[in-house]
């Protein structure tokens, strides 16, 4: 675990913010070269979904991971970000390519998928997070009521994946092994946190 930590340490943040856009140009690729299947406008929207989940999954699983030891603290606003990045194209899929921008279709589309108000709502918990995630924000919220905040990432994990497991029909490996670890880790944000050790004070 040191190893990795170190590895860690040394390891720049751009390097996550790049390695993350990778998923998007290969699927970028795969429009431009044609190679993306009979219902590409589905496909792309589902990527961009799921791509967006898994950011947001390994995002919450900073914390924890620290917890055992691991301490990847560095990348978790590069990952929340990217989650963010992932759900913002994932809308813009929907309303732009799937409904070719037309709102009455967009209205008619929710009442027809009513999960899409679920994914709206994950949507709509990631803004203030992705508008508070710099260092000037955190200053100026105070660490405090910016961890609290920052409970919302919860909101979006439990509406993203009540999303994904209301619009696919049938419940595969996938869909549980998702609901399995959303369960595990926001159990985990449930568990009392070890208290820390009250200073001692000096004899006079
Ligand atoms: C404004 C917000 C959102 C809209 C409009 C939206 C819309 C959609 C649509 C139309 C689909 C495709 C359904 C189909 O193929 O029949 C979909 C799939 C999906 N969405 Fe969303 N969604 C939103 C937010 C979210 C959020 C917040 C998450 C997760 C954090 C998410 C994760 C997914 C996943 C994982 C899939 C399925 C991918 C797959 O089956 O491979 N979505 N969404």
């Amino acid at each position: 675990m040191d190893r990795v930590n170190a590895v860690a340490r040394r390891l720049p943040t751009w390097v996550v913010y790049v390695a993350g856009t990778l998923p998007f140009l290969w699927l970028v690729w795969l429009v431009v070269s044609g190679d993306i299947g009979a219902d590409p406008v589905r496909l792309v929207e589902r990527k961009l979904g799921l791509t967006g989940l898994q950011f947001l999954l390994a995002s919450l699983a900073i914390t924890p991971l620290r917890r055992i030891g691991l301490n990847l603290i560095r990348f978790r606003r590069a990952l929340g970000l990217l989650a963010f990045f992932y759900i913002a194209l994932h809308l813009t899929a929907w309303v732009w390519l799937d409904m070719g921008l037309r709102w009455s279709e967009v209205v008619a589309d929710l009442w027809k998928r009513p999960y899409i108000i679920l994914g709206m709502v994950g949507l709509v918990a990631m803004l203030p997070l992705a508008a508070t995630s710099t260092n000037a924000a955190i200053r100026a919220m105070g660490p405090l009521a910016w961890g609290r905040l920052h409970r919302l990432a919860y909101i979006a994990l439990i509406a993203g994946v009540l999303h994904l497991l209301i619009l696919v029909k049938i419940w595969t490996g996938r869909e549980l092994a998702y609901a399995a670890i959303a369960v595990v880790l926001l159990g985990l944000r449930l568990l009392p946190r070890r208290a820390k050790p009250k200073p001692v004070r000096a004899a006079a």
